[in-house]
């Protein structure tokens, strides 16, 4: 059972009780370079029975324990899981014999395209919204702060179709240029889109995440699939790997390796937490935005590299990519991110566009409606080709249905 949080930057700790664990309580605007990670107890919990990740890994998360250690009872856990995660079921992990065959190796694909809102977002903004949920049946919230995301993509759908299911108001700060078809979306789910142009005295970064920050400070409620943002988004996006590693087991194999895309860097390192360190992790982004990349070459040169954030993370400059959802310029996780792939053994890979070009065709062949950005595993799998075994077993994700 999760026991609390720990700050990886100062060490601060933030006990299990305690609501709305965002960030690290020493995070200010001068100093943003905090986040929370969750800290295991001794314990560990028993599965549901359950065909709903959020039932079945239910006593694994932290805000069922957040909820517990509260008093709530674990059957109103469960109730309350049903109540707000409802729409989630065990995703398809199996072995696809053409992209096997055509890359000799034993390729499995956990296919994400039909989970909510049609990527693995969902699954981290989730456990924020049960926290939120379990905070309100306990008495600690009494009225409901609007939810607050800077994103125009997968995770803005996430969150604005979660918002709408419970009844939450949720303003998403987007960039000029955002696409119609999602913005149509957004507006259907009920969402206030905030569309954010740069002000003549705004400082450098994006003006998106600007409003948003500003949103925050005056009470919104992160609602992010970015760490440092809001920890607890690192909880749910467990669900995934404890999925494809119960999977596996089932069918009676064992996985080498997992090969994952990284943007804000949130999704790898929830897969990697859920997976183990027995089976290597490794990280890709395309060669036109490529921060962990870049980062990594510091990080392994320094002892606890955590302590020169702003050093060893570096913006890129100019992400530019077909696989857009993964052009985040900083790599928010990054500390996760290094501790799932030195732990297990792995390395961030960069992958030349033509592998993300020729992946997302291979994917959309082999019959997966994915977007290049979901496919974008495949494409480290190929960059990193002629130094993988023949026959290795190595597991990607499809996630990021086409638009
Ligand atoms: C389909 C898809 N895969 C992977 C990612 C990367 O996730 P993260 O930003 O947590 O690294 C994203 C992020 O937007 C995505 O939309
Ligand atoms: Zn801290």
């Amino acid at each position: 059972m999760i026991a609390g949080m720990r700050c990886a930057v100062c060490g601060t700790t933030v006990d299990i009780a305690v609501p709305f664990p965002w960030r690290c309580p020493n995070a200010t605007e001068d100093d943003p370079y905090h986040v929370l990670h969750l800290v295991e107890g001794l314990d560990r919990p028993s599965l549901l029975d359950d065909p709903n990740p959020f039932v079945r890994y239910g006593p694994r998360l932290a805000w069922w324990a957040f909820a517990r250690a509260n008093g709530m009872t674990s059957a109103a856990c469960e109730a309350l899981t049903r109540e707000v995660a409802s729409e989630f079921g065990i995703t398809p992990f199996e072995r696809s014999a053409a992209l096997s065959a055509e890359l000799d190796l034993d390729l499995w694909v956990k296919d994400e395209t039909g989970n909510v809102a049609g990527s693995h977002k969902a699954r981290h903004l989730v456990g924020i919204l049960l926290h939120l949920r379990a905070a309100e049946t306990i008495g600690m919230l009494s009225d409901r702060p609007p939810l607050a995301i800077a994103s125009c993509g997968n995770a803005a759908l996430a969150a604005a179709t979660l918002a709408a299911q419970a009844g939450w108001p949720l303003d998403v700060y987007v960039p000029t240029w955002m696409d119609d078809a999602v913005g149509e979306r957004l507006d259907q789910l009920g969402a206030r889109i905030h569309r954010c142009a740069r002000r003549p005295d705004d400082p450098a970064g994006d003006p998106a995440m600007l409003r948003f920050r500003e949103a925050r400070s005056a009470g919104a409620i992160p609602f992010t699939v970015q760490g440092p943002e809001n920890g607890l988004c690192l909880d749910g996006g467990r669900t995934i790997g404890w999925e494809m590693a119960d999977q596996a087991a089932g069918a009676g194999i064992e996985l080498d390796r997992a090969v994952i895309q990284v943007g804000g860097g949130a999704f790898a390192a929830c897969v990697g937490a859920g997976l183990g360190r027995e089976v290597r992790l490794d990280t890709v982004q395309a060669e036109g935005c490529a921060p962990l990349a870049d980062a990594w070459e510091r990080v392994v040169a320094i002892d606890r590299p955590e302590r020169y954030w702003s050093q060893v993370m570096r913006p890129w400059n100019d992400p530019r990519s077909v696989a857009d959802g993964i052009l985040d310029d900083e790599t928010y996780d990054w500390i996760a991110d290094v501790r799932v792939m030195v732990e297990s053994g792995g390395a961030p890979i960069v992958a030349p566009e033509t592998d993300i070009v020729r992946a997302h065709e291979m994917a959309t062949a082999a019959g997966y409606r994915v977007s290049p950005t979901g496919s974008a595993g495949l494409a480290g799998v190929l960059s990193e080709r002629s130094r993988i075994h023949s026959g290795h077993r190595v597991a990607v994700v499809m996630s990021g249905v086409a638009r």
